[in-house]
């Protein structure tokens, strides 16, 4: 694996790796690699010659009052990681040359950025849009692997992508879980061991709503209403719990195939976000 940070090594690797007519997938990411991650680079290493996984902490995604600061910085562990998996290129944008002083750019995705995670971090998916368009345009890959896990995201990149005629496929990957049912995220570090125990509430109550669809239950605020009464009941601060289409992240008022549920709370200091499909085959 070759570890690059500068501009011009990066446009002469993956231009080398084109040449050789060799199909490139990039994955995304602000690092602190868990399973989620990997699961992505390993669907990546099956369908790409080459691989490409970036590791850079956005700043322009996190909110004055978020966690960039706090956000786990794990370098040495996620490079042996990659390493590990077969990767490629691992690029390690500096943050001074990916946004230079006087940068004053952004690509705001009307529409799927509005409402659920836009609506309690404004500005949130105007910084992930926009440092995505970076990654893409500076590694110009065939594919671009997402996950699932971060919904309102995949959408805003999926409209992104098509609205601006970036020349890729982006490729969903589902979402990856601990054995309790936690979702794999980089903000689990934050939890104590008693949150930790908690935080499996979320899924359980996605788990359970998911069940009742597939029972008949089509009243979309009728799911929404019993999951947020049940998360509230275990003690978590709900911050949303919706049924939205997952293209255009608005709201549905009939349960239909491939609805999901998203929801995010707060738990202490920690925030967590999940979905499930509804009604999908599985
Ligand atoms: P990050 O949170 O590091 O996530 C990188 C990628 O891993 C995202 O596509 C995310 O959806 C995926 N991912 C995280 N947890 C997952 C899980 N449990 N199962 C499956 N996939 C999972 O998302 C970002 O970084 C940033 O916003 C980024 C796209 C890199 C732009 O800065």
């Amino acid at each position: 694996m070759i570890t690059i940070s500068e501009l011009g090594a990066l446009r002469e690797t993956v231009a080398a790796a084109r040449a050789s007519e060799r199909s490139i997938g990039l994955v995304p990411t602000m690092g602190a690699l868990h399973e989620g991650h990997l699961s992505l680079v390993r669907i990546a290493r099956r369908g790409c010659a080459f691989v490409a996984v970036s590791i850079f902490v956005n700043p322009l995604q996190f909110g004055p009052t978020e966690d960039f600061a706090r956000y786990p910085r794990r370098p040495q562990e996620d490079a042996a990681l990659l390493d590990r998996e077969g990767v490629d290129l691992l690029y390690l944008p500096d943050a001074e040359e990916f946004y230079p002083k006087d940068f004053s750019t952004s690509i705001e995705v009307i529409g799927p950025s509005e409402g659920g995670e836009g609506a309690v971090r404004p500005g949130h998916f105007r910084g992930v849009a926009t440092a995505v368009a970076k990654l893409l345009l500076r590694i110009q890959p065939d594919v671009a692997f997402f996950g699932r896990k971060d919904l309102q995201q995949t959408a805003v990149i999926r409209r992104m992508v098509r609205d601006l005629d970036f020349p890729l496929r982006v490729e969903v990957c589902d979402v990856v879980r601990e054995p309790d049912g936690l979702a794999f995220s980089s903000r689990n570090a934050y939890l104590s061991p008693e949150e930790r125990r908690h935080a499996a509430t979320l899924p359980h109550a996605l788990f359970a709503a998911r069940d009742r669809a597939s029972a008949g239950e089509t009243d979309a605020r009728a799911l929404v209403r019993r999951t947020r009464e049940e998360l509230e009941r275990a003690g978590l601060a709900v911050d949303y719990v919706e049924v939205v289409d997952p293209e255009t992240m608005r709201p549905i008022e009939r349960v239909c195939p491939g609805a999901a549920l998203a929801a995010a709370i707060r738990l202490g200091k920690t925030r967590l976000i999940d979905n499930v499909l509804l009604l999908e085959e599985r």
